[in-house]
């Protein structure tokens, strides 16, 4: 199968990119985030207080996760509850951020994303895709944009909702997420040697898709030769 890895930080663009390509590649997306997301927030159904290493041994034992895609929409199931209208929740977003951290959590999940990527020709999106997931992967893509530029595109998609933050909060939740994620022990986000870094911080949607397409299309021909 081909796989095409796309990992990248908060508010880079990533899923709206894997989407995009999805779509005109018709291979079929995996976003990995909202499957952290998922167990974040059986997590948050069960516990109240923050976790550790004890508790997440306890919480893995008896955890199963499910990818469902129901109209094209892919929905995170954890013990047989669709946690997906939650996902999105900023509560959700910060706890997301402090389980993956977690060596049980994101074992967890790795081979059902590995599974993924062998039964379809497929785009991975998330943090360690290119590094640790799928280390093969044909096409890495590292997709990143100045925090500055990140922040505002997160805060216009938020600011006509209620209670929605500041541009000031957006880009320090921004910025404690990316810490989060850059400095963890265990997969942490950073680019594969292999991968090709994508700054759209000057570009629009549509020129950085054009870009991947051309890098992936190129790769597809070469890999059918
Ligand atoms: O991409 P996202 O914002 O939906 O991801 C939610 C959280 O999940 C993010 O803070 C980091 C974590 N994550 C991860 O650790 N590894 C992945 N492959 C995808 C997401």
């Amino acid at each position: 199968m081909f796989n095409v890895a796309i990992d990248g930080n908060v508010g880079s663009g990533k899923s709206t990119l894997a989407k995009e390509l999805s779509e005109r590649l018709n291979f079929k997306v995996l976003d990995t985030g909202a499957i952290y997301r998922g167990i974040a927030c059986y997590y948050k159904s069960l516990y109240k207080t923050e976790p550790n290493e004890k508790i997440i041994e306890d919480f893995v034992k008896n955890i199963k996760i499910e990818i469902k895609f129901i109209d094209d929409k892919q929905h995170v199931i954890v013990n047989d509850i669709d946690y997906t209208p939650y996902l999105r929740l900023e509560e959700t977003s910060m706890m997301a951020s402090t389980i993956s951290q977690f060596k049980l959590i994101r074992e967890s999940v790795l081979s059902l994303q590995r599974q993924f990527a062998e039964e379809n020709n497929c785009i991975i999106e998330g943090r360690d895709i290119g590094t640790v997931v799928l280390p093969n992967a044909q096409i890495k893509l590292f997709v990143t944009a100045s925090e500055q530029v990140r922040a505002m595109r997160r805060y216009e998609q938020m600011k006509d909702k209620p209670n929605s933050p500041s541009y000031n909060e957006v880009l320090e939740d921004l910025r404690l997420r990316d810490y989060k994620d850059m400095h963890r022990e265990i997969a942490p986000l950073k680019p594969a040697k292999d991968s090709i870094i994508i700054d759209s911080s000057n570009q629009t949607l549509e020129e950085t898709v054009e870009c991947c397409i051309k890098i992936i299309k190129k790769k597809y021909v070469e890999n059918s030769n």
